[in-house]
């Protein structure tokens, strides 16, 4: 048994609802002693996802369940947006109603969210956004790997590989998605065209971060292109539907395939299996947010935005785990 809950058993009469965890129930009431009243508080968190359609979206509700679950005084209500930003919007609406004290969210797309976000901020309700950006200040932390540094050491890994020379597909995230806006222009910095004029974009579609998206993007690419020598995919997800286009046309071996994220289970199983050439990792940020958490419930200070690192995993280092990149 946890030790804070085993001691909280000793005030059980008066803490019926301590121990209890991850429903919607309201905390304990209140206890009659100070030290008692300390162990019956249980801060509820609302945590609004974008959708649980991706892995890597169950993998960042999964990082945060489990951090939350070495903190017996935090309670987490999970909500799922299916994909849908007013669904979204009306979740978060619902959750500060619910009185939650806390709220972290991973948007789907920047400009529905950012009034719902600013109104709950105003509140007086700390507000941690998660990977995907709203627009403006108004909340608390943004915590989140720096995806315009990705895309441009996508774009210098591509221009390398391909020896500044050759015919390159991209295919892109949700453009109205900060993730993506950054990872297309960072891809393009790091192309350096004006240096590489023998590098040539031939295509370019948004996928909207979904493999079958991305399958049938890819198809056209390859009905458009007698030749093509990589694709650039703003997901995993993407990169494997685009792998998967080009497989059964018989062609994939004419390109290399680079994509984002790089979950165990996936992109770097992909890199390994000989699918993709190259993967970088995206954090979720998970268990930094529900660290942050504590802190700020706790009445800390929080930096205005947390910035997560990247590693890139390659034919040739997969097996040791990848490479930093600094
Ligand atoms: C999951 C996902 C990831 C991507 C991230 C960007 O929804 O598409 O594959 O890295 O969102 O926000």
């Amino acid at each position: 048994m946890h030790r804070a809950c085993a001691a909280a058993l000793l005030f059980v009469a008066l803490l019926p609802a301590a121990c209890r965890r991850g429903s919607d129930s309201a905390p304990a009431p209140a206890a009659s002693t100070s030290a008692a009243a300390t162990l019956a508080k249980v801060h509820r968190i609302g945590m609004s996802q974008c959708n649980l359609g991706e892995p890597w979206r169950v993998q960042m509700n999964a990082d945060i369940a489990r951090a939350a679950a070495t903190r017996p005084s935090l309670q987490i209500v999970f909500k799922d947006a299916q994909n849908d930003s007013l669904t979204q919007r009306a979740q978060v609406e619902e959750l500060a109603a619910q009185g939650v004290e806390l709220l972290i969210i991973s948007p789907k797309e920047s400009a529905p969210l950012t009034k719902p976000v600013a109104e709950v901020y105003r509140k007086g309700i700390p507000v941690i956004v998660l990977d995907r950006a709203v627009d403006g200040e108004e909340y608390t932390t943004f915590i989140g790997a720096d995806n315009r540094r990705i895309g441009r050491e996508a774009g210098k890994f591509a221009a390398t590989l391909l020896g500044g020379k050759g015919n390159i597909v991209e295919l892109k995230g949700l453009m109205t998605s900060s993730p993506g806006q950054d990872r297309h222009q960072g891809f393009r910095e790091g192309l350096e065209l004006d240096k590489n004029p023998g590098l040539k974009l031939v295509f370019e579609a948004d996928m909207q971060w979904l493999e079958p998206n991305a399958r049938k993007e890819m198809d056209s690419a390859l009905a458009a292109q007698r030749s093509i020598q990589l694709v650039y995919a703003h997901n995993d997800p993407g990169a494997h539907g685009a792998f998967l286009a080009a497989k059964s046309a018989g062609r994939e071996k004419e390109m290399k395939f680079l994509g984002i994220d790089a979950l165990p289970q996936e992109g770097v199983r992909y890199v390994k299996e000989g699918i993709l050439d190259a993967t970088f990792a995206y954090p979720t940020g998970g268990a930094e947010a529900v660290e942050l958490a504590e802190k700020l419930l706790a009445g800390e200070k929080a930096p205005k935005r947390i910035t997560l690192g990247t590693r890139l995993y390659r034919k040739d280092n997969v097996e040791r785990g990848g490479e930093e990149i600094r």
